[in-house]
Order: C-alpha cells, then structure tokens, then sequence
C-alpha cells in the first residue's frame, strides 16, 4: 500500500496584528500535551549522550566558563520548560557548582516540571518571578516569540535583575514587518500565537534598554513559512533560517 505523504504546515498561514486578534477557538494547548512532554523527556536523555553541541550551547558554555572564573552566576531561562537547556549544557560547564539554574515558565508547564524533574540541586522552577532574586543571564530559547509583550517582558526583566546579559535564540526575525501567526500543534488545525519579529525594530527595542549586541547567527533550525507570501518571509531567499542573538549591557564587562 502506498503511503500518501501529508505536507503538514507549521503555521495556520494566517496573519494577525496582535495575540488578541487570534480567535479564541483556534487557540490550544502545544507545550504541556503529554507528547510534547514525553518528547522534551526523551530529548534530555538524548543530550545526556550527546558528546557534540549546537552552537546555542556552544555560545552559552563559552559565556558561562567565562563569567564563572570569577563569579557564581544565576541564569533565568525564560520559558524555559522542563529545564532541557541546562541538562544538554552541564557537561560542558567547567565549573557546574557555580551556576544556578532558574527556568520560569507557564503555572501548567512548572507543576509538570516539579513533578518529573527531581534531584538536580542547581535547577529551580517558579511559575512567579518574584521568587527569581538573581539573574546575570537572561536567557530565551524559541520563547520569546510565544509571549503575548515580548518587549514588554524584556524591559520588566531588565529593570528587575539588570543582567549583564541577554541571550536570545531560535527567534524568528528577518527583513518583515511585525506580525503573529498561529504555531499549530500536531495533531490538530489549532495552536499557539507566535510572533515573527521584525529583526531591526526587535533590536533596537533591546538597544534601548542599554544593551549593546556583541554576536548574532543564524541556526541551523528553519521556520516554515511557506504558505505565506513573500512580504512575509524573514529573507529573500525564504531560507528562515532562525536567529540568534547575544547582548551585553552597556559598561559590564565579561572578564578574560
Ligand atoms: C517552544 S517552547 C521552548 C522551550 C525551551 N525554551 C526550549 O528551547 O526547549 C516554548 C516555551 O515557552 C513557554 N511559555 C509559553 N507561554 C509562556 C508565558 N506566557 N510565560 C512563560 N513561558 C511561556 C512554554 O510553556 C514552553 O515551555
């Protein structure tokens, strides 16, 4: 029997202005089904394994090892799950006991976490950030983007913790004008809002808070914006290849 090999779209191909002009019915639930969940889970015990980095890990180690020559460090990890970032990290950290692991995310995704992460003594998980009290690196990985005041929560979280650094990855930003789509899940025509940034508006936003950009890259993830049209694609060559992106806050140094 041959297989009919079904083209599955990662947006609905629609564009809003903001989260509030996505209808309410087509909103769901992706990050806590139990396969998003059971796929992060299986994906840590691969980066157990795994003895080479992507480059987001590679650039978050290499800062890391830096600041922690002579600092213990907290890192805020934005939406940051089940805290699968730092189980593929810590091998790579030269000096583990000096960083703390602080992941924030929804009340849905931190009551899993607690429950199915146990035993690590330098990951903690809050759905409040007023329980966060230190944040040297601020850290977002294909977070940014699904936060209803992207901008909004930089400027709260600059003025809260004052990091010495930004760090910013798998974000959707190219040559297009601000807008929101839908993320749709897997297994139905439903899904999650999610920004494609405008990259020069979305940079400046970041300048104006007193950071300085010291690296940005593309990653070797791309969006699938292929039913939009052009003047929605992050490039001209529709390659969306997501980016990265490291600040540094005017006048901090990080020492060599
Ligand atoms: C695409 S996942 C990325 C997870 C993780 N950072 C990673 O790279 O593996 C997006 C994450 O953002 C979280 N999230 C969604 N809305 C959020 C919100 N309003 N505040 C904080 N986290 C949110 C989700 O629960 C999910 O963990």
């Amino acid at each position: 029997m041959s297989e009919i090999k079904v083209d599955k779209k990662q947006f609905n191909g629609v564009v809003y202005s903001r989260f509030s002009d996505v209808p309410v019915e087509s909103i769901a639930s992706i990050f806590v089904t139990d396969s998003a969940i059971e796929g992060i889970l299986s994906k840590c015990k691969w980066y157990t394994e795994r003895v080479t980095q992507e480059e987001v890990t590679a650039k978050l180690a290499l800062l890391i090892n830096l600041l922690t020559k002579s600092e213990r460090i907290n890192v805020l990890d934005y939406g940051g799950g089940l805290g699968q970032l730092l189980i593929s990290l810590e091998k790579h950290l030269l000096s583990k006991n000096r960083v703390i692991w602080e992941v924030f995310d929804t009340e849905e995704m931190i009551g899993i976490a607690k429950e199915r992460i146990k035993g690590k003594n330098n990951l903690f998980f809050h759905k409040n950030i007023q329980e966060v009290k230190k944040a040297d690196i601020l850290f977002f990985r294909q977070s940014l983007q699904v936060l209803e005041n992207p901008v909004k929560i930089l400027t709260d979280l600059t003025h809260l913790f004052h990091p010495k650094i930004i760090f910013m990855s798998g974000v959707p930003a190219g040559k297009n004008e601000d807008y929101v789509s839908l993320v749709l899940s897997a297994q139905e025509n439903k899904g999650h809002p999610c920004w494609i940034f405008n990259e020069e508006r979305l940079l400046s936003s970041v300048n104006r808070l007193g950071y300085s950009l010291i690296d940005k890259f593309s990653e070797n993830i791309t969006i699938n914006l292929s039913n939009f049209p052009d003047k929605f694609q992050m490039d001209d060559e529709r390659k969306n290849h997501a980016r990265g992106y490291i600040f540094l806050r005017e006048g901090a140094e990080v020492g060599l």
